[in-house]
């Protein structure tokens, strides 16, 4: 059944999955903003959106906000992050401009989860450094060698979470399945069942495997410096599936040369979609292209709380589930 379209002009700074965008295609008037140059191109794409929906790589900041929520006839009123994390906009901003910010929490948790996982399995086992070995000829030439390869035992080791939310309580029911000891790092300690809350010295002394689970705020920004990774055990593997910046890229890589650590997994990055040089030649690195939440069920359900969101504000009048502000 073919839904009459509301009247207003959705923007949508990227396509989602076909079936998403039928959907939003049939509800909504879709304006597609893809593509821009800089912000003053996505304020000219973006005039006369009262509703956009944008991603984590979309700058939203005083500039876009202020152009877009002032607009006199049909200001910017929604802004939908297709994201859980949003420090790609000012949320303060926003609300100065009366521009109402939502984002996708929940429905992320288990797929973002999973990565976290995939890269500290890959991380501890050496899985990257395996696979080149095969595909090179390396493995057909020497055949199976008993000290080949050796990586780390999760068995038994101790996971420190730092930034035990969704993400990282699922991470945390994960590493338990495993026969890990949990351990964690939150900005409010809290009541997390048989985790046990630590300071951030004690987490990065004790962990086996350290699980960046955090948001990027100005108190998480470069928590994990030279001086951190030199605090860490020598044996140590680092994951990040929060955000870049709360790792000094540049220090991670001089401790990964150094030794001061023996493994990372990253899926998200400093100066994203850059990335430290350094860190592209090593072997005890595991990159991934911020791929927490992609899953095909993910995505989608990521984009009905996006729908839930606008028809919250457009058809019922009512404020959004996960309005911020
Ligand atoms: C988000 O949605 O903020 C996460 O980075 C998922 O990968």
């Amino acid at each position: 059944m073919i839904q009459s379209q509301l009247p207003f002009t959705l923007g949508i700074t990227s396509p989602l999955l076909d079936e998403a965008m039928a959907v939003l295609q049939q509800k909504f008037n879709v304006r597609d903003l893809s593509g821009y140059r800089d912000a003053d191109d996505l304020i000219e794409k973006a005039r006369g959106c009262e509703a956009i929906i944008s991603m984590l790589s979309d700058s939203f900041d005083e500039k876009v906000l202020s152009a877009l929520g002032r607009h006199e006839q049909t200001p910017l009123k929604l802004l939908c992050n297709y994201a859980v994390g949003t420090n790609n906009i000012d949320i303060e901003a926003a609300s100065r401009f009366g521009v109402m910010v939502t984002n996708t929490p929940g429905v992320l948790t288990e797929a973002t989860a999973d990565t976290a996982f995939a890269l500290l399995m890959a991380a501890a086992r050496r899985v990257r450094e395996g696979e080149i070995l095969v595909r090179s000829g390396g493995f057909t030439k020497t055949g199976w060698q008993p000290t080949m390869l050796l990586g780390q035992e999760l068995c038994g080791s101790t996971i420190g979470i730092f930034g035990m939310g969704r993400i990282g309580s699922a991470v945390a029911r994960r590493a338990a399945a495993f026969g890990m000891r949990v351990i964690y790092h939150n900005r409010n300690p809290r009541n997390d069942g048989p985790y046990t809350a630590v300071d951030f010295e004690h987490l990065l002394r004790e962990s086996d495997i350290i699980v960046i689970c955090a948001p990027a705020t100005p108190q998480t920004r470069h928590r994990f410096t030279l001086n951190e990774f030199q605090a860490m055990k020598s044996s140590a593997i680092l994951v990040n599936v929060g955000r870049g910046e709360i790792i000094r890229e540049k220090d991670l890589a001089l401790a990964l040369q150094k030794g001061y650590i023996f493994a990372a997994g990253l899926d998200v990055y400093e100066h994203e979609p850059l990335i430290e040089p350094l860190l592209m030649d090593m072997d005890n690195v595991v990159l991934l292209p911020h791929l927490g939440s992609a899953t095909r069920k993910t995505r989608m359900d990521m984009a009905m709380l996006c729908i839930d969101a606008i028809e919250s504000v457009f058809s019922k009048g009512t404020i959004p589930t996960n309005c911020l502000n």
